[in-house]
Order: structure tokens, then sequence, then C-alpha cells
């Protein structure tokens, strides 16, 4: 794609290091921001190991992997992202950390680049309007694990310049993904309908009526979910999960949104998921084990 060259990731955790593999996997030149250099090592070693996989797989030759990696360059220097066409922001879910990233990103890069949040509930507006740019944001929203599932959701606000909108499209395609057009509500299309069913589950646990297994199992087995809403929320990280909860209850004011008081008493006591080695199970062991938390 013309526009499009180089491109700035903040963040390096689950979301941002997957987005800056399938960029740098594209073709794009891709540099990635972090809290701090050791931060990003770790995030960029993880995408190391990841590519490593598929390498001893035979699904990857080393060479691209090598390649790959050649595109792909760490930093914990903001002033790094200030040639980037596009930046993609995936860095914890809290609108005033990021706002204070766009703000200082807008007095950095020309007035060209495209401004574009992975964010999972909070509006695109809520950031663009921290910008002197509101025409050139986009949320550009990916699925976890991002080098796997197929879709992006491509938000255009009410200010958002049709151009860039089509813009961020067509880069979305070039990943080689599946991109969808959404309005720019609290959770787009996914997790308006996910949220709810993730919070339903714990309060179904909560309210005693089946175990975790069960649950798990259930939706497994009944619906033909490739997992359960325990196994997916330990996924997703349930420290993000609740951050989610509260922003979308925040919004709709509607309960089933809301954050249940067992999710909020887990991320009190750090159990975030496969991410801290505790959430609904335990991975401390060779097989996720359900944890004792009713
Ligand atoms: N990162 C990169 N690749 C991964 C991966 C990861 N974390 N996990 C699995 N993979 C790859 C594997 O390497 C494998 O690749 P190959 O076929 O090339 O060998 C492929 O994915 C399939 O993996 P497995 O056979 O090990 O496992 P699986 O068939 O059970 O699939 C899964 C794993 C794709 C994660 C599947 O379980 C799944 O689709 N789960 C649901 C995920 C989901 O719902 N995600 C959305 C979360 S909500 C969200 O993202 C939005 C938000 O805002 C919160
Ligand atoms: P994560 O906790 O794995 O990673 C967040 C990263 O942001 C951390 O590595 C942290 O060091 C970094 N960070 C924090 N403050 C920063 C700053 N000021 N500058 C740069 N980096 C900073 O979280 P995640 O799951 O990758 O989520 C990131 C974003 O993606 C959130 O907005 C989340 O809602 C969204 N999202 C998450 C998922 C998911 O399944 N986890 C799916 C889609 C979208």
């Amino acid at each position: 794609m013309a526009e499009i060259k180089r491109v700035g990731v903040l963040g390096c955790g689950l979301m941002g290091s997957g987005i800056a593999q399938v960029c740098a996997a594209a073709g794009y030149e891709t540099i990635v921001r972090e809290v701090s250099d050791e931060v990003v090592q770790k995030g960029i070693g993880g995408i190391g190991r990841q590519l490593g996989k598929q390498v001893e797989k035979g699904k990857l030759a080393a060479e691209d992997r090598d390649a790959l990696l050649g595109r792909l360059r760490g930093t914990s220097n903001l002033e790094d992202l200030k040639d980037c066409d596009i930046v993609i922001e995936a860095i914890v879910e809290n609108l005033d950390l990021k706002n204070e990233i766009w703000r200082t990103l807008d007095g950095l890069c020309p007035a060209h680049t495209i401004f574009a949040s992975n964010t999972s509930s909070l509006t695109i507006a809520d950031m663009a309007a921290a910008t002197k740019r509101p025409e050139r944001m986009v949320g550009l929203h990916f699925f976890n694990p991002v080098p796997v599932m197929k879709l992006v959701e491509v938000v255009k606000t009410i200010a958002t310049d049709a151009a860039v909108f089509q813009t961020a499209f067509d880069f979305a395609k070039s990943l080689g993904k599946e991109p969808i057009v959404c309005k720019d509500n609290s959770g787009f299309v996914v997790n308006l309908l996910l949220v709810p069913y993730m919070m339903d589950a714990i309060r179904a646990l909560s309210e005693g009526v089946a175990s975790i297994e069960d649950i798990d199992k259930g939706m497994r087995l009944g619906t033909g979910y490739p997992m359960g809403p325990f196994v997916l929320s330990d996924f997703v990280g349930l420290d993000t999960l609740d951050k989610i909860g509260d922003i979308m209850f925040n919004e709709y004011k509607e309960k089933r949104y809301a954050s249940p008081p067992l999710l909020k008493r887990m991320v009190s006591l750090g159990y975030y998921g496969r991410k801290s080695g505790k959430g609904f199970y335990d991975y401390s062991g060779d097989e996720p084990k359900p944890m004792p938390l009713v």
C-alpha cells in the first residue's frame, strides 16, 4: 500500500506483540514501544519463540522468520515513532494513559500519520478528542491470538475522514485479515455480544449453577465454541476483562456488562489468568486445574 510504509505499535503485551508480528510479517517496517527496554525485549523475545515454533513445524522458512524479525524494532522512546505512517495503540485499557500518549504523539508525528486504537471497550471518539487530528483517528480492533484470528473491526467515529477510514480498512486487509466496518460504540460488534456472555458465566459460577469445568464443557460441546468462557477469560486476561466490564457498564448502565464481585476479588489478588499463572484455572502444573473459587 502506497500510503503506509512504517508502522508504530504502542505496547508489546499480549495484543501489541501479536499486532507487531503481523505487521512485520506483511512487510511493514515496524517499531514497537514499551515502558522500558526490558519489557519490549521480553515481548520481542516472545514473538521470536512463537515464530521459532512455526519454523520447527515447517510452516515458516527460517530466512522468512529472520527477514520478519529484521523489520521489527523495539524501543522505549516514544520519539522513535515520529516517522510512522500509522500508529496502532495496544496499551492497558485505561483512557487517561492512552490519551497521555496520543497527546504526546500528536505533537511528534507529521500531519498525515493515522492514529488507530486496539481498545476493547473505550470509544475512539474519546481518544480522538485528545488530539488535534480527530479526522485521522480510527479503531483497529484485533482478536487474540492476533496471528491466528482473522477478524479486525475497523471503526469510524462521526469525525473520521472517509479516505482515512478506507486506508485503515485496506491496511487491515494487507495484513491478511478480514475487516468489518463498525460504528464507534463501546464494545463495537464482538465485545458488545461477547462481554455480557463472559460476565454471565462468572455470575452463573458464583450462583452455583455448575462448576468451572462443566460450564466450560457445556459451552464447548453444546455450542461448538473452541474455548469455554472461563478458559477464554483467562486467555483474554482477567485484569483486562475487569477494566472492560467497568467501562462498558459505565457506558450502558446495564448490569450484564458489569464486572461481577468474584472477578473483582480475583483481580485484587493478582489472579490475571494465563499471564499470571492463576485465574479460573491454575496453570502451574502440566494440565490446567480449576481453582477452588466458590
Ligand atoms: N499465538 C500465536 N499462535 C497461536 C497461539 C498464540 N497464542 N495459540 C495457538 N496458536 C496457533 C498454533 O501455533 C497453531 O498454528 P498452526 O496451525 O500453524 O500450527 C494454531 O494456532 C492452532 O493452535 P492449536 O492447534 O494449538 O490450538 P487450537 O486449535 O485449540 O486453537 C485457538 C487455538 C486459535 C486459540 C482456539 O482455541 C480459539 O479460536 N479460541 C478462541 C479465541 C477467541 O475467542 N479469541 C477472541 C478473544 S476476545 C478478543 O480478542 C477481543 C477483546 O477485545 C477482549
Ligand atoms: P497486556 O497487559 O498484555 O499488555 C499491555 C501492555 O501495555 C503491557 O506490556 C504494558 O507494559 C504496556 N503499557 C502500559 N502502559 C504503557 C505506556 N504508557 N506505554 C507503552 N506501553 C504501556 O494487555 P493486552 O491484553 O495486550 O491489551 C492491550 C489493549 O488491547 C487493551 O486496550 C485491551 O483492551 C485490548 N485488547 C485486548 C484483547 C485481549 O484478548 N487481551 C483483545 C483485543 C483488544
